[in-house]
């Protein structure tokens, strides 16, 4: 594939971002996305809300979208910002990214960030690892997120106290040694829509079940080991209850479904926390939709009729998202 750079296609990369977010007390959303439905989505909810945005790409996005549209998705979106007349800028971020080759073809194909997940290395490897990654991605001037300590996760055979919090002992020298200009922690969020086992969790007087509050402890000692440097959170989605809710009350079975709740997300933003990963509310934002249009409407078999209410429910979750979370909202 022809190699292209992400300043010819009107892209950013995420340093002056995280920056301005760090002094603004706010954290840049960071969405996943595969179609272009989601990819509309994003664009125009952070247009409309006049949000930076990070669009964020997995490997298995990128398998499933192909690597050369997305770089023309990419391109697309550029223009109708512009077109739009909006200042919102956005950086591509290739998210997780687990070898050198796979963030070497992103920076060679137009991405302007990549991360390079090597937590589950043992300590000197993932330094070894995101330091390689550094040097190539720093000489095209494409940002790189490292990640120490891991996330817990419903399919892991861990519970959240035995998840491997990140040790705030290692961040001084991770951050020192690798170069890398974020850094991805673990201080109790975790993926997917199952993120914790109900016994991780205790019940309110209505029987909701409620997730064990994130480290912010972690956090704090972190901060205070690297002052102003950018965090990230992964596993960041609320599970947002009413979409919870629609998906089972129109044929779906999602049981125990649980997220990080909006207040822990806000106190994070204002933080050195600079980036949020969503990738499971935006799911279930347009699985819950149609589904509704599904079950309402039987006989409807145009995509555009169940897509079309899906993007614009997805357009609307991420504008509130980006006002009264993360606090993105008007810092384009
Ligand atoms: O953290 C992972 C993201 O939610 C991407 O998930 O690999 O299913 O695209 P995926
Ligand atoms: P959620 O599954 O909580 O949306 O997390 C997404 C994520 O961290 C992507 O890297
Ligand atoms: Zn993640």
């Amino acid at each position: 594939m022809e190699k292209v750079s992400y300043k010819e296609i009107g892209l950013i990369n995420t340093r002056e971002m995280f920056q301005k977010a760090m002094e603004g007390k706010y954290a840049i959303p960071a969405y996943n996305f595969n179609n272009m439905e989601q990819l509309q989505a994003i664009v125009m909810g952070c247009v409309e809300s006049r949000s930076p945005f990070i669009l964020q790409v997995s490997s298995g996005a990128r398998k499933y979208a192909n690597q050369t549209l997305l770089r023309f998705l990419a391109m697309g979106a550029v223009a109708m910002i512009n077109d739009a007349g909006s200042p919102v800028r956005f950086a591509l971020h290739l998210d997780h990214g687990d070898t050198f080759d796979l963030c070497k073809s992103c920076i060679d194909s137009g991405f302007s960030s990549v991360m390079i997940d090597g937590s589950h290395h043992a300590y000197e490897e993932n330094i070894r690892l995101t330091k390689q990654v550094v040097e190539y991605a720093h000489a095209h001037e494409v940002t790189v997120e490292g990640e120490l300590g891991v996330l817990a996760g419903i399919e892991d055979e861990v519970s959240a106290e035995k998840s491997t919090y990140t040790k705030p002992e290692e961040v001084e020298d991770f951050v020192g040694k690798t170069g890398v200009d974020s850094l991805a922690i673990s201080i109790g969020t975790s993926h997917g829509a199952m993120k914790f086992k109900p016994e991780q969790c205790t019940r309110d007087d209505r029987g909701v079940l409620v997730p064990p509050p994130l480290r912010f402890d972690i956090l704090e000692e972190i901060e205070r080991r690297i002052p102003g440097f950018p965090i990230v959170l992964h596993g960041a989605s609320s599970v947002v209850p009413a979409y919870v809710q629609m998906i089972n009350e129109h044929g779906g079975k999602l049981k125990d479904a649980v997220g990080i709740p909006e207040e822990q997300l806000r106190r994070a933003a204002k933080s050195a926390v600079c980036k949020i990963n969503i990738d499971s509310d935006g799911r279930l934002a347009m699985t819950a939709m149609i589904r509704k249009v599904f079950a309402e409407k039987p006989a409807e078999f145009d995509p555009r009729k169940y897509l079309g209410p899906a993007r614009d429910e997805l357009m609307k979750m991420i504008m509130h998202k980006n006002k009264e979370v993360l606090g993105s909202a008007d810092r384009a």
